[in-house]
């Protein structure tokens, strides 16, 4: 298949190339797009052809649902069978349009493709122009999944889905770099108990300033339990060569990586441990403070690390607090091999 490359500015968005983008989601293809978490492999979520095209492209397992992005309020309502209670629209008027993902009960507009024949489904207000833009333009809401091959890190930079969907998509709209690098957190609100079933661009601890009584759901915490979120459960992330996570604070760390020898070693780390260090191959995420910057790197740098001439890899982890939490997640996901370093 021919992918066709669109070029969008999201400060000026030029009409023409806009309108080819809408085509191709009239068409039902499907067509990568720039959103603030992560690329996503837009598709009308309202037609059974186009998410089928969605799942071939992913090479994903049917039994994953997918998130469909709506940019207004009486589009969220058409996709669900659930009042909105002043509990959820607390929720919603502080984070939306942004990185949170809500799931609810699903109304019949919604095709049991999109949810894998689940009850309920995951809905997500992006904030970002073009994406916000193509859902306008073209009038149905958009599901879409992260726009990388599955088990492949997901792509924060046009260039990612050239790599993993080049050929197999009818189009890619490439823009800039996403600003927050990391995948929505996924917020389930269509029972009782709010719980957190994926860790994401926003923290337990802001959506908790908002609403105290949310929680993680039990299966974040226990991995032996059947999670509430099918993707959870599948391997993320994975560089092709075997990498280490190592946790502790950054005084262990050093101690530690002073004693291994590193020659032949990728270190993905932060710039308080790696300046302590002599290292040969390392790629910074950043301040080990600086959580936000470290989630806007995460991804690239997985990638980064196919493209160098070492045998493994070393990451450092966060502390396991605010956003940490969630690079803590992503960074565990991706490696083969875990120590904490006390
Ligand atoms: O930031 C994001 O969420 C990105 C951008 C493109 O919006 N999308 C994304 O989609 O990460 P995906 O498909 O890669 O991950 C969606 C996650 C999966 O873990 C899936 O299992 C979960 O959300 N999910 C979707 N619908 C759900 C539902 N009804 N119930 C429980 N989990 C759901
Ligand atoms: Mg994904």
């Amino acid at each position: 298949m021919n992918t066709q490359l669109i070029y969008l500015n999201p400060e000026q968005m030029n009409e023409t190339e806009l309108q080819k983008a809408v085509k191709i989601l009239q068409e039902d293809q499907c067509i990568a797009i720039p959103t603030e978490t992560v690329y996503g492999l837009a598709a009308n979520a309202l037609s059974e052809l186009a998410i089928k095209r969605i799942f071939e492209a992913k090479g994903r397992p049917s039994d994953n649902p997918l998130i469909v992005h709506v940019s207004n309020m009486s589009m969220l309502k058409r996709c669900i069978h659930q009042d909105l209670s002043s509990r959820i629209m607390a929720i919603i008027d502080a984070f939306w349009p942004g990185p949170l993902t809500l799931v609810f009960k699903k109304s019949k507009l919604i095709p049991n493709e999109v949810s894998a024949h689940l009850e309920t489904v995951g809905i997500r207000w992006p904030n970002h122009p073009i994406a916000l833009a193509l859902i306008e333009t073209s009038g149905f809401p958009l599901a879409a999944p992260s726009a990388n091959v599955s088990g492949r890190p997901s792509p924060t930079k046009a260039e990612h889905v050239l790599h993993d969907l080049s050929g197999k998509i009818a189009g890619i709209i490439m823009a800039e770099q996403s600003a927050v690098g990391v995948e929505s957190t996924v917020l389930d609100v269509s029972g009782d108990d709010f719980r957190i079933l994926r860790k994401g661009g926003v923290s337990l601890e802001s959506l908790q300033h908002i609403d105290p009584a949310i929680t993680y759901d039990d299966a974040l915490a226990h991995p032996e339990l059947t999670p509430k979120s099918p993707g959870q459960k599948y391997k993320h992330y994975a560089p092709s060569k075997p990498m280490l996570a190592l946790s502790g604070n950054i005084e262990s760390l050093v101690h530690h990586l002073q004693t291994m020898d590193l020659s032949q070693i990728l270190l993905i780390s932060t710039d308080e441990i790696i300046n302590h260090l002599d290292v040969p191959y390392h790629l910074s995420l950043g301040s080990y403070h600086d959580h936000d910057l470290a989630m806007n790197r995460l991804f690239d740098c997985l990638r980064v690390s196919e493209t160098l001439p070492v045998e493994s890899i070393i990451i450092t982890g966060f502390e396991d607090s605010g956003l940490g939490a969630t690079l803590n997640d992503r960074i565990s996901k991706a490696s083969s091999q875990k120590l904490t370093i006390i």
